[in-house]
């Protein structure tokens, strides 16, 4: 077991690192104030290899392994979160799930210009009446020999409104319960399909989160991914991947608003002496320290294990699971050590905090990532 980084892997986080800090960090407390989408920034993290990181070269990717994925993401995340779901996004639910499922032809047509960042994606399975209990789609794609017909409506998508390229489960055969679900490439543009209004939500205000509308949406067969009925199991097994990259925001949240409290503890004065001076802030730091640490493991374990080939969807959970509560009490403990300044939004850590809620929630909410690991170890 060997806990170093390859040089590869530095040169990778360092490259994320200096692009939080020069990129993404000016302008992403008005983002977060006007729930602007960090357009310019995403496009030039596509242009650096950041939107297809595991694809490989071949398809328009870096062809970079997911521990690299783990580091560049805590790093992003450390700034702006608002940007770093849309890469864990295109990366590991769209870009992923192509690559592993999808026909040749729908990677040359579809993923090599998601991977390259020329087009952003999106992953289109939660629905007003189907968010934890997934295999309860209500979008319904009939099917009618050479295309099916798509009718239905998606709930709060990330990348709703930036994406070209959507992937939608929807339901053919409701006797076949989820064996019926299919996964489609449904197109920006194609008739029938509207994007609903924007979310306003608590935190990661910038990125773009909307409702989808299929009407009669006809969707060719040669744009289902895998076998017919293996939607669920396609959503499933991508959303393992998914989970990787949203524990890995977690941490990156929770790692930048320690950051921010350690520095801040450094350098404010209370009763003659600095407030990392005092116990009370000494434990706290030794808390959110310890916890960042299990939980950067836990990431690294998750992502090492998906590396090499082996089984993962457990350790995914188990990250997503560890790193969303983590990031929930670190930022609550950040914005405390910052005291009256901590609410106000010029020192960020009231951003992170309320960034931080909804790695909670998406991508299987904290009691669906224990829902899949008690499955795991009750086997
Ligand atoms: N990989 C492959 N197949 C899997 C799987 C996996 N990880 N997990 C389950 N399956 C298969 C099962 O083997 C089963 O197949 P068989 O019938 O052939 O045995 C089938 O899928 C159904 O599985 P379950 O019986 O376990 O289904 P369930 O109804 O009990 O649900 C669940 C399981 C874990 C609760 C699932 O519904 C779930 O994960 N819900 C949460 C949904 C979610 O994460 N949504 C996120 C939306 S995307 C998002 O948030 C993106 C964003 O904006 C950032």
């Amino acid at each position: 077991m060997y806990f170093e980084f390859t040089e590869e892997q530095l040169m990778i986080q360092e490259a994320a690192r200096e692009f939080a800090q020069t990129e993404l960090k000016p302008g992403v407390i008005e983002r977060d104030e006007h729930q602007k989408f960090p357009a310019e920034q995403i496009k030039k993290l596509g242009e650096l290899g950041f939107l297809g990181m595991m694809v490989p070269e071949a398809h328009g990717g870096s062809g970079m392994d997911t521990i690299s994925y783990v580091l560049a993401m805590e790093e992003l995340s450390k700034i702006d979160a608002s940007a770093s779901v849309v890469v864990s996004v295109n990366n590991s639910l769209v870009c992923f799930g192509l690559e592993k499922y999808g026909t040749e032809a729908q990677k040359q047509k579809y993923l090599v210009p998601l991977a390259k960042g020329e087009k952003i994606g999106a992953f289109c399975l939660s629905e007003p009446e189907a968010g934890s209990d997934a295999t309860s789609q209500r979008t319904i794609a009939i099917d009618m020999g050479d295309h099916y017909l798509l009718n239905g409506v998606k709930n709060w998508i990330t990348n709703g409104s930036s994406a070209s390229t959507y992937i939608v489960m929807a339901q053919t055969d409701a006797a076949k319960r989820h064996n019926g679900i299919n996964a489609l490439i449904v197109e920006r543009g194609m008739p029938g399909f509207t994007v609903g209004a924007k979310e306003n939500k608590l935190g990661i205000r910038g990125s773009d989160t909307h409702s989808l509308m299929f009407t009669d949406v006809k969707v060719p067969k040669e744009n289902r991914i895998g076998e017919e009925g293996f939607g669920f199991k396609f959503a499933m097994s991508t959303l393992d991947g998914g989970r990787i990259g949203i524990a890995s925001q977690a941490l990156g949240i929770a790692s930048g608003a320690y950051e921010l409290a350690l520095q801040y503890s450094k350098e404010r004065k209370a009763f003659g002496k600095t407030i990392a001076d005092l116990q009370a802030t000494q434990f706290k730091l030794a808390d959110m320290a310890t916890e960042i640490e299990a939980a950067r493991l836990l990431c690294l374990k998750a992502a090492w294990l998906k590396d090499k080939g082996l089984p993962y969807a457990q350790a995914s959970s188990m990250a997503k699971l560890f790193a969303s509560e983590v990031a929930m009490r670190v930022t609550i403990e950040a914005v405390q050590i910052h005291g009256g300044y901590g609410f106000v939004k010029e020192y960020h850590v009231e951003r992170l905090m309320r960034d931080a809620k909804i790695t909670q929630i998406y991508e299987g909410t904290s009691e669906i990532q224990r829902i899949v690991i008690s499955r795991e170890v009750l086997k």
